[in-house]
């Protein structure tokens, strides 16, 4: 029997770990460093990545017996596609895994900027009593404008709703009718800008998302919205961000992604309009189990030459 060596660089549940043992050796090396993964990639058939490890091209030219990527997880931005692509190395991730997870920190994320719940923790383990001070805003009433309808944006529509706000959806990839049945009410970007009182973002990182929100959309917003992002960093222009908070224009920002990661202390992070959170929202339980079984059976299944769910180049 075939025995194919997969290396994992940003660790994996058990439950995937031990299907990929029935047909692969398997070698965790959790936060491997890009030096030494350079060093070693070539010993490999497959590899299993999260958003740490960075596939480049250089890596891909030393991965000479590489014949499959998985991405634990829904974002492919880390991931030199084109270049695996060239090289005939399949990238599949799991798309489906994480999606009620990063629905759920939006949500969670929305109510505590509505409601100012990091600043009034903050301000009761530090013996203070803010209660005038933190006068917060509902949801009920107000009009929530998604930007991407796919899996997430679906799921954070439908619990939008379930607080009684009206939901606008943009997303140039679905027809009306798609995104009307995905909860959201069809609406241009322009429109979204004008009309939402909080808008979420839920599209991948690329050529034609990075800085989407940039000093421009901001200020064709309508003034005090909340901007709430579990979505990729680099499709926020955090600059410009800065600037809308600081005018008003913009009366508070959730972030979970960041153009770098770990950004550190930036002016951005420490804004007390601003919460941040360093990149959780697929941080569940439940989710990591699922991605981690759904991207070894992909794993397996692409090693072992049958039908792919989930194959992205
Ligand atoms: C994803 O793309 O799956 C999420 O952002 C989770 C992550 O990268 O940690």
């Amino acid at each position: 029997m075939t025995t194919w060596s997969v290396l994992i660089t940003d660790g994996l549940e058990e439950s995937g770990k031990a299907i990929l043992r029935s047909a692969c050796e398997v070698d965790d090396r959790k936060g491997i460093s890009a030096e030494e993964l350079t060093q070693i990639i070539a010993n490999y058939d497959a590899m299993i990545v999260r958003s740490r490890t960075k596939v480049t091209a250089d890596l891909l030219a030393q991965a000479q017996k590489l014949k499959v990527i998985g991405r634990a997880g829904v974002g492919v931005d880390n991931i030199d596609l084109a270049a695996a692509s060239a090289r005939q190395i399949t990238v599949v991730n799991a798309p489906q895994s994480t999606t009620i997870a990063v629905a759920e920190h939006t949500l969670a994320m929305m109510v505590a900027l509505a409601r100012n719940l990091t600043q009034a923790d903050a301000s009761m383990k530090n013996g203070q009593w803010l209660k005038s001070q933190l006068m917060g805003s509902e949801l009920f009433g107000k009009t929530f404008g998604l930007i991407g309808v796919g899996n997430i944006g679906t799921q954070v529509a439908l619990r939008a709703a379930a607080f009684g706000m009206t939901v606008l959806g943009y997303d140039p990839y679905l027809s009306d009718e798609q995104i009307q049945q995905r909860g959201a009410r069809p609406v241009s970007l322009e429109s979204l800008f004008a009309q939402s009182d909080f808008i979420s973002v839920h599209v991948p990182l690329n050529p034609e998302t990075r800085n989407m929100l940039d000093g421009q959309a901001f200020s064709a917003m309508k003034r005090g919205v909340r901007i709430i992002c579990t979505a990729r960093g680099g499709v926020i222009d955090e600059t410009a961000l800065l600037q809308a908070i600081e005018s008003g224009q913009v009366a508070g920002a959730a972030l979970d992604v960041f153009a770098v990661e770990p950004p550190g202390l930036t002016a951005l992070v420490a804004h007390p309009k601003v919460i941040a959170t360093p990149h959780i929202a697929a941080q569940t339980v439940e989710a990591q189990a699922r991605a981690a079984v759904d991207i070894a059976e992909e794993i397996l299944a692409a090693l072992q030459g049958k039908a792919l769910r989930w194959k992205v180049v």
